[in-house]
């Protein structure tokens, strides 16, 4: 029993991310173009035209507040782990600390489900909008090859799917660091083509098509923010990043909720928009933000924003696969995973072999299951993470050794169980196959932890 709670000293840790002296470079608006790059994605191409037609209609706006507080409170939670523990890892090795072995292992698991699946939701989003430009440049794929395996739809396949998530393992496995410029440069298209989108279709808008503005009642909108909740992820990205940020203690709240801020205001205009423009019962397709712009004829908008959604959701896959991937390394360093996914190549420095592992079997989630399962499971995994993050603070305050004069969670201890409560709230709202589908998983963990990670921890060379 003791063996499974071990918790890992936080100098050992400290001590291992301590050659990672990173010059602090980043102030709080390049971290909010960080946040925003990492964040705006499936979650504002999609999700404002299926949760809308599906769940909360119009009233969607208030799904997205609601998923929004809720990330903001996890957020600086996150914030002061980062800012007082600045070591890699993030709520895997938070909890390592904290809590001890096998929950950092449960947290970790979850985190895997996240960034995981997160890809392969993001590449199939991203393969929505693919066609449809191939589609406005007349180049038609079968349709057979541009969906999930759903042969009563007639898809079996998403190829394009598999191709963006082997073209970004690609990218990754050359070593590619992303650098700021370009990912400002992307989110700065990313921005122009929402923009568009907005200031064109506000002129399309009936008022009419709001009525009513709350179909499914009050109970959608909270289903509605489970699961639009997924629009916000990536803002850990944000946190990640506080070794690398000029005086922290004041830029990464800002940071943080400034993204957090951005990103909400834009998902509740071209929400707002979207259900103005096309009533919400039409919008349960692929592509509603450019499908949109088809329905009052501006063919030019719709291809210009697919291009732009093309070329935004990118960033989003990127940021998930490269998270996952260290994922998977911090796993095999502390042991709990075999060493060969820790091993770096040779010349480009960079975990070579698990990059192509998870590349695969990623592939496969995106080419054959269907979008609103990966992303509710998705979620999920998050908020398990979130929990253990919120939580988890209560324990750090205790612990006195730790620099005193760090970011720290305002209306202590208000705060940490507010975000606590809202997060298992929000996973209840989670349907019931999303339950089961995330118990095998925590299953599967559990049984490759007693029969693996258990005898290969490198703590147990520490505790002989
Ligand atoms: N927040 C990311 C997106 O919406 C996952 O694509």
């Amino acid at each position: 029993m003791k063996k499974i709670f071990r918790k890992k000293p936080i100098n050992d840790l400290l001590l291992k991310s301590g050659n990672m002296q990173l010059p602090k470079t980043m102030g709080s608006f390049d971290l909010i173009m960080l946040g925003v790059g990492a964040i705006v994605g499936t979650g504002i191409f999609i999700l404002p035209g299926t949760v809308s037609a599906l769940h909360a209609g119009p009233g969607i706006v208030f799904s997205f507040t609601i998923a929004a507080v809720v990330c903001a409170l996890a957020a600086l939670c996150y914030s002061e782990f980062s800012s007082t523990v600045p070591v890699a890892g993030s709520a895997y090795s938070y909890s390592y600390i904290v809590f001890g072995e096998i929950i950092a292992w449960l947290v970790g698991w979850a985190l895997l489900l996240e960034y995981g699946l997160a890809t392969a939701a993001v590449a199939t989003g991203w393969s929505g909008y693919f066609v449809s430009l191939l589609e406005g440049l007349n180049i038609h794929l079968p349709v057979a090859l541009t969906g999930a395996f759903s042969p009563e739809n007639g898809t079996y396949i998403n190829l394009p799917a598999i191709f963006i998530i082997f073209a970004i393992g690609a990218l990754l496995s050359l070593g590619m660091k992303e650098s700021t410029r370009f990912n400002a440069l992307l989110v700065a298209i990313k921005l122009g083509v929402i923009l568009l989108f907005i200031v064109v279709g506000v002129f399309y808008v009936k008022p009419d098509n709001w009525t009513p503005f709350l179909p499914f009642g009050m109970s959608g909108v909270f289903t509605g923010a489970a699961l639009v909740f997924f629009a916000y992820l990536g803002f850990d990205a944000v946190s990640s990043a506080a070794a690398e940020v000029k005086n922290p203690q004041r830029n990464m709240p800002i940071g943080i909720i400034g993204s957090l801020l951005v990103c909400t205001v834009l998902y509740i205009v071209v929400s707002l928009v979207l259900t103005g423009i096309v009533p919400y019962t039409d919008l349960n397709v692929t592509d509603p933000v450019s499908y949109a712009m088809h329905v009052i004829d501006h063919e030019w908008a719709a291809g210009i924003i697919s291009l732009g959604a093309v070329i935004g959701m990118m960033t989003v896959i990127l940021v998930m696969m490269y998270g996952g991937t260290r994922l998977l390394m911090a796993f095999a360093r502390d042991g709990l995973m075999p060493k060969m996914l820790a091993h770096l190549s040779e010349k480009r420095k960079m975990p070579a072999k698990n990059t192509w592992l998870f590349t695969l079997i990623i592939s496969f989630f995106a080419g054959f299951v269907p979008l609103d399962l990966l992303a509710e499971l998705v979620n999920m995994g998050t908020l398990v993470a979130f929990i253990f993050v919120s939580a988890g603070i209560l324990y750090l305050r205790k612990n006195k050794n730790l620099p005193q004069d760090r970011f720290k969670v305002p209306f202590y201890p208000v705060l940490p169980i507010l975000s606590f409560i809202l997060c298992i709230f929000l996973i209840t709202q989670l349907s019931l196959h999303t339950w089961i589908a995330c118990g095998i998983w925590f299953i599967i963990g559990i049984i490759v932890y007693f029969t693996y990670g258990k005898k290969h921890s490198t703590m147990n060379s520490n505790t002989k």
